[in-house]
């Protein structure tokens, strides 16, 4: 279970200053899908982006499984990040001279690359339906499947959370609709998501919706 208790995020000072998160709380049970939406620049990578642990609060708590992690040391929150919490982005993030199976193993080949990762590897883009693809690098693929490809990815170390960032952003509808379907498939399989949109009919697929403003909740379903 993911808490974010009290959160504020203040950049700048003087006439610079921005609060981006304002006083923002919110849980998240394992196994809950939540959207979070808002207008442009109400705090929404901002959050994200706290509860992964990418940038420091100025106040506030974020606690998963029981513990404080906003506070722990870089080494510390590597260690989280790599086990239980993944990234997914709007620009994919994939790496360019790798195929799409060395991609989804990079995250394993800090620990020891051998046949068995390279198995699991294979499994993931069988499950995201991109096995055929597996030689091929992003160039050759298409903005729905580079994204498909980082979703694997994200799933490689077994993590349990998953924060995606307008994961639908640059890809169209109708491809838009298909990574929503197969982070559906995530979720039921026992993965938490917090997914950032700005598109309401995206949102509308999660199980719930926490709406921003102004780095505020206005509205938490
Ligand atoms: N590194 C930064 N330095 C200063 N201001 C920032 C920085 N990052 C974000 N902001 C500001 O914080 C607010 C929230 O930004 P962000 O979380 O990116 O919003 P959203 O993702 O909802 O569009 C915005 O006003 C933005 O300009
Ligand atoms: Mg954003």
């Amino acid at each position: 279970m993911l808490e974010v208790r009290h959160a504020s995020k203040i950049y700048g000072s003087g006439p610079a200053r921005v609060a981006a998160l304002n006083d923002v709380s919110l849980r998240v049970e394992d196994g809950d899908f939540v959207a979070i939406t808002g207008p442009s620049g109400s705090g929404k990578s901002t959050l994200l982006n706290v509860i992964g642990g990418l940038e420091k609060l100025t106040g506030g708590q974020v606690i998963l499984d029981g513990r404080r992690i906003d506070d722990l040391s870089e080494n510390a929150l590597v260690d989280i990040r790599r086990k239980k919490i993944a990234y997914v982005f709007q620009q994919y993030h994939l790496i360019p001279s790798l195929t799409a199976l060395e991609n989804v193993l990079l995250p394993l080949t800090f620990g020891a690359s051998n046949g068995h990762a390279e198995q699991r590897a294979m499994e993931l883009l069988r499950r995201v339906g991109l096995e055929k693809r597996a030689g091929h690098k992003p160039s050759q693929l298409s903005g729905g499947e580079q994204q498909r490809v980082a979703i694997a990815r994200s799933l490689v170390n077994g993590c349990t959370l998953i924060l995606a960032d307008e994961p639908t952003g640059n890809v169209d509808q109708k491809t838009g609709i298909e990574v929503l379907q197969l982070f559906e498939q995530v979720n039921r399989d026992g993965v938490s998501i917090i997914m950032v949109t700005h598109s309401p009919e995206i949102a509308h697929r999660a199980r719930r919706i926490v709406s921003l403003r102004d780095g505020e909740v206005v509205s938490a379903g």
